[in-house]
C-alpha cells in the first residue's frame, strides 16, 4: 500500500458575502449544521481519510476557526466543575491528539488556485487532499476516503465530481469526460464555470481533490482566469498535459452550503438523522408542510 496522504488543505479565506449579515463577524465556515460548524464536518472527513496534518489557508476575520480547533481551558474547567462530562469530551476531542493544525495566511484574495499554492511550503513534495467546506457530503464511507482508495489504485490526481443540471455549469469547474460503471473518468479537459452552451459535459467538480505535488509548479505559472482569480481548475488543465487526472463520481449526498437553499437542505437532512430528536423533527416538519395532517 502507498504511504497514506498526510496533508489536507482547507481554503477558508473567502468572504462568504452570500450569507451576510450572518458572516459579517463570523466566518462562513463556522456556520453550524445542527450543532457542528461546517469546518468541523470538513476536518472529520479529512481525518477519516487518514490526514494527520490539517492546513488551513486563512485570511482576516477568521480567528474563530483557530479558536474552534484550539483548547479552551476556561470552558473545560467550567464543564468539569458542572460535571458535564459528555460535553467536555466533545469539546476536548474535536481534533485527535495525533493530528496537527497548521495555519497559513493568504494575504490577498487572489483565488482558489492561489490559496492552494499558499500550502506549498507546508505540504512540500507529497500528494495532498483539498477540501472545500462549502460542499458538505453525507456518505457512508466519507468522500475523501473513497477518493483515497481510488488514488491508491491509480497513483494520479483525483477530483470528486457529480452530474449537475445543465443550466448550472457556470457555477463549477466542469470536466471533459463522463464517468463509467467504475465511477471513474480520465479527463480530457477541464474548464472553470463555462456557460451551458460551452460546457464539455455536465460533470462538475465539487470541492474534493487529491492532487499530486506537481500541481504546485503549474499553479506557479497560472495567471488570473475566470473572475480575475488564479483558478485551481486552470492549473489542473495544465497538469493534465503532463500527468493523467481522473474524475471520480463519489457515492453520497452533496449539499451546496455556499448557497442559502443548500444550507437549509443540509440542516433538514442532518436534523432528520439526529439520533436524539430526528423523529420529533420529522413529525414537526410534516405538520409544518401540511398543517391539516393529523398525528
Ligand atoms: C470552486 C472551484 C470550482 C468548483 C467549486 C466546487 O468554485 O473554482 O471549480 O467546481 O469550487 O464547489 P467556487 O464555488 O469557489 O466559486
Amino acid at each position: 500500500m502507498a504511504a497514506p496522504i498526510q496533508y489536507a488543505v482547507f481554503p477558508v479565506a473567502g468572504k462568504g458575502t452570500r450569507f451576510l449579515p450572518a458572516t459579517k463577524a463570523n466566518p462562513k465556515e463556522m456556520l453550524p449544521i445542527v450543532d457542528k460548524p461546517l469546518i468541523q464536518y470538513a476536518v472529520e472527513e479529512a481525518i477519516a481519510a487518514g490526514a494527520t496534518n490539517l492546513v488551513f489557508i486563512t485570511g482576516r476575520h477568521k480567528r474563530a476557526i483557530e479558536d474552534h480547533f484550539d483548547i479552551d481551558p476556561e470552558l473545560e474547567q467550567l464543564l468539569d466543575e458542572k460535571n458535564k462530562d459528555e460535553l467536555l469530551g466533545i469539546i476536548r476531542n474535536i481534533v485527535p491528539e495525533d493530528v496537527s493544525c497548521i495555519y497559513v495566511r493568504q494575504g490577498e484574495p487572489l483565488g482558489l488556485g492561489h490559496a492552494v499554492l499558499c500550502a506549498r511550503p507546508v505540504v512540500g513534495d507529497a500528494p495532498f487532499f483539498v477540501h472545500l467546506a462549502d460542499d458538505l457530503i453525507d456518505a457512508e464511507l466519507p468522500a475523501l476516503a473513497q477518493m483515497r482508495d481510488v488514488f491508491e489504485a491509480q497513483k494520479a490526481s483525483i477530483l470528486g465530481v457529480e452530474p449537475v443540471p445543465a443550466e448550472h455549469t457556470d457555477q463549477y469547474g466542469i470536466i471533459d469526460g463522463e464517468t463509467g460503471s467504475d465511477r471513474l473518468s480520465r479527463l480530457k479537459g477541464i474548464v472553470e464555470k463555462p456557460r451551458p452552451e460551452d460546457a464539455p459535459s455536465n460533470y462538475a467538480v465539487v470541492g474534493r481533490y487529491i492532487l499530486t505535488p506537481r500541481i504546485f509548479d503549474h499553479l506557479e505559472r497560472t495567471g488570473a482566469g475566470t473572475g480575475g482569480e488564479i483558478q485551481l481548475t486552470d492549473a489542473i488543465a495544465s497538469l493534465m498535459e503532463e500527468e493523467p487526472v481522473y474524475g471520480y463520481e463519489f457515492e453520497g449526498m452533496r449539499f451546496d452550503c455556499g448557497s442559502k437553499l443548500g444550507y437549509l437542505q443540509a440542516g433538514v437532512h442532518f436534523g432528520l438523522r439526529h439520533p436524539g430528536f430526528g423523529q420529533i423533527f420529522r413529525d414537526s416538519l410534516r405538520r409544518m408542510v401540511d398543517p391539516d395532517e393529523k398525528d
